[in-house]
């Protein structure tokens, strides 16, 4: 094995804490947090986690290098360049739009760990699944190992499970487990870790994209489905924890902040001394607000809030929010 994986100590934990709930809670629900966001201020939350295994592999299958998609201020692809640098091991962004000068503050830290950044027309981006765009992509980058978008891949699944057990080592109780949704890797890898157990909590995404109703199910599921995952002739649907995602709480869509999810934000970071990004977990704490409210967790049960990082992504907001 190679032994620069080992430069990041992948051992590391986060704290899982109560917290005090700033807003109001009818029904008495205990809540906490896992802060995998203070794992490391570079490679942030759950990227930790979904790039472990995706590293691994890539040293252990002597890449050139590694590459993936992103969008301009790409929490993936800053963690990918932050662990490329420290692994010594190159990296490549594939960017949505132009590359804007000067940079952004995530694009100057990706360029400035050694990632090469290259742009992709938007109409270009959008076959970022297709086989033969991507190899003609790579045909530039011989020997690298390519990524998708948001890292969300079976090795990623694995990877989130090994964050599951941090989170069960903690030996908190909670009944929910509420987290962000993407690109779907984090919450499969949830779901993949407590299949088949009795004693799963309900877990619950909150979608940071608009109009992904259906289609996002429908690739969570497919991450977690791999044939190792099935058990004699149970079917995924008897072996699933439950579990939904709520789709109404992106505030018109991705990136895209209102005025209540920015009063919200700032009454939580200033009650709570825990700092929200804007694009994945301010809409969980806006999701959790309403299912507090509305009675849709029963009394008294405990619920944990899943906190994925991306506080990177806050420098880019310095301009005003629309
Ligand atoms: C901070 C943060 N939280 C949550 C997510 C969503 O995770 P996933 O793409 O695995 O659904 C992302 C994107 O990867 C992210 O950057």
């Amino acid at each position: 094995m190679d032994d620069r994986f080992n430069r990041i100590d992948w051992h590391k934990t986060f704290p899982v804490h109560a917290l005090t709930w700033p807003f109001p809670n009818p029904f008495h629900i205990e809540v906490g947090i896992a802060r995998t966001d203070l794992l490391d201020d570079r490679i942030s939350g759950n990227k930790w986690y979904k790039l472990k295994y995706n590293l691994k592999a890539a040293l252990e299958q002597n890449a050139k290098g590694v590459a993936s998609f992103g969008g301009a201020f790409s929490n993936h692809l800053h963690a990918l360049a932050a662990a490329g640098n420290r692994l010594a091991l190159p990296t490549v962004g594939f960017i949505r739009g132009e590359l804007v000068e000067p940079f952004n503050p995530t694009l100057t830290d990706c360029s400035t760990w050694g990632m090469q950044l290259h742009p992709l027309t938007r109409k270009a981006y959008r076959e970022r699944h297709d086989s033969a765009f991507q190899d003609r992509l790579m045909a530039s980058f011989p020997g690298f190992v390519l990524l998708p978008e948001g890292g969300s891949n079976q090795l990623a699944v694995a990877g989130i499970a090994d964050m599951v057990g941090v989170i069960e080592s903690c030996k908190a109780a909670f009944d929910y487990i509420v987290l962000p949704v993407g690109s779907g890797g984090t919450l499969a890898g949830i779901l993949g870790y407590y299949l088949g157990r009795e004693d799963a909590p309900i877990i619950i995404g909150v979608s940071a994209l608009k109009g992904v109703a259906g289609v996002l199910e429908e690739t969570v599921l497919r991450l977690v489905g791999t044939e190792e995952n099935f058990i004699d002739d149970l079917s995924m649907d008897d072996l699933l924890p439950e579990w939904w995602i709520e789709h109404d709480f992106h505030c018109g869509g991705f990136a895209k902040v209102s005025s209540e999810l920015q009063e919200l934000k700032a009454r939580f970071e200033c009650q709570t001394c825990v700092p929200l990004d804007n694009v994945y977990n301010s809409k969980v704490i806006l999701a959790v607000k309403h299912l507090l409210e509305c009675g849709k967790i029963p009394d008294r049960a405990r619920l944990l809030i899943l906190h994925t990082g991306g506080l990177q992504g806050v420098r880019n907001w310095s301009r005003p929010l629309s």
